[in-house]
């Protein structure tokens, strides 16, 4: 039975008996969350709040439905600004609002729960930095928003599981009443499924494997990713591919303890070395949760741009996050911590496809 094999899929990210939905990204998930307002919403535009501190690229999908988007400022911590929340809610009431455990940690906002609930607006959980459900990620929102494409060696997979228990308790009988299921499926069959997207993770993949290694496309610290196109992004469907490769993926922890481990070996030995000096925090991950990204956080920008080029220099795969909103970036005074923190930090992976020893090896480059 296809439909049960699709729970089984799931059951990893699973905590009761929550409904689960499978697209090929988590831009998918937001998608139908925001299609199936609008179908149930009398008012003709709907408004979405996002933390400021988020990427354009997972808009782009619901950039093209009838929506306003809303940027909320947030704290150094990641917590919305609960002050300029409450200062926001005078002119716009939500009907949707998102927030996000970043890089693998909960991140909990009693003000924001209680906003939701306030305003009957649907709390969206991204827990898409997250391996998967862990204390007090996966059990906050209406929806929650997993991306394990993003974690784990597959080329496409986000999973939307919808909870009873959220704020606006979305029961069976609303998502039968309006026919949720026919709305996600309108939604992966939208377009003409494509294998290409599929192919080419495979080819790099393979070329990964082999340890063929072509130069790198140099990177701008202060470049943003200008994918604005919905048609750019993944078909929505999950490919078999992706589920035959999740379906043989038996050991999470195991992908958990590899995580903590490179996250460990990377700050271990960049500071053994002396490489980032005294003015880079090393921030770790706590150990309840499981890390996404190694993070660096540098004193100001310019330090943070010296050590992503040296890094960058010495084939080192360094990357930075997010690719801001435009709305984010005009807006300098209100969204000042988000444009900071997206200015001051770097990030180093440390997927199961690397160890310890690729760690340390690669960092000989920049020592000789
Ligand atoms: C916080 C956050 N939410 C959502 C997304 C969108 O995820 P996906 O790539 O699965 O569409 C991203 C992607 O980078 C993200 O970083």
């Amino acid at each position: 039975n296809k439909q049960l094999s699709n729970e089984k899929l799931a059951e990893y990210w699973l905590l009761n008996n929550e409904k689960s939905y499978w697209f090929s990204r988590s831009a998918w998930s937001l998608y139908v969350i925001v299609k199936f307002r609008i179908l149930i919403s009398s008012d003709n535009q709907v408004k979405v709040w996002v933390p400021s501190y988020f990427c354009n690229e997972s808009l782009v999908a619901i950039r093209s439905l009838p929506i306003k988007l809303h940027f909320y400022p947030v704290l150094p911590s990641g917590k919305p600004d609960p002050i300029e929340c409450n200062k926001m809610l005078d002119n716009c009431n939500p009907d949707i609002i998102l927030f996000v455990h970043y890089f693998g940690e909960e991140v909990f906002s009693e003000e924001l729960y209680d906003l939701a609930l306030k305003n009957d607006a649907w709390l969206v959980e991204d827990a898409v930095h997250c391996l998967k459900p862990s204390q007090g990620i996966g059990n906050q929102g209406d929806f929650v928003l997993y991306s394990p494409h993003k974690l784990l060696a597959i080329p496409d997979g986000g999973l939307l599981v919808i909870r009873e228990e959220g704020p606006s308790k979305i029961t069976s009988n609303l998502l039968e009443k309006f026919n949720f299921n026919e709305v996600y499926d309108s939604v992966i069959n939208m377009r003409q499924f494509s294998n290409l997207f599929t192919y080419k993770w495979l080819v790099k993949r393979l070329i990964q494997k082999l340890g063929l290694h072509f130069s790198h496309k140099k990177i701008i610290f202060n470049s943003e990713n200008k994918m604005q196109d919905i048609k750019q992004l993944p078909h929505p469907k999950m490919s078999k591919l992706s589920k035959k490769l999740l379906s043989n993926m038996t050991d999470l922890d195991k992908e958990s303890e590899n995580r903590k481990n490179n996250q460990k070996e990377w700050n271990s030995s960049l500071a053994k070395n002396n490489i980032l000096g005294d003015d880079i925090n090393i921030i770790s991950c706590h150990e309840k949760y499981v890390p996404y990204l190694a993070i660096f956080v540098a004193s100001d920008t310019a330090m943070a741009e010296f050590f992503f080029d040296l890094l960058q220099k010495s084939k080192i795969p360094v990357s930075t996050w997010p690719d801001l909103p435009p709305e984010v970036i005009k807006d300098s005074k209100m969204q000042r911590v988000a444009i900071e923190m997206r200015a001051t930090r770097f990030f180093l992976p440390i997927h199961c496809s690397i160890n310890s020893a690729n760690i340390k090896s690669s960092l000989t480059n920049i020592l000789n």
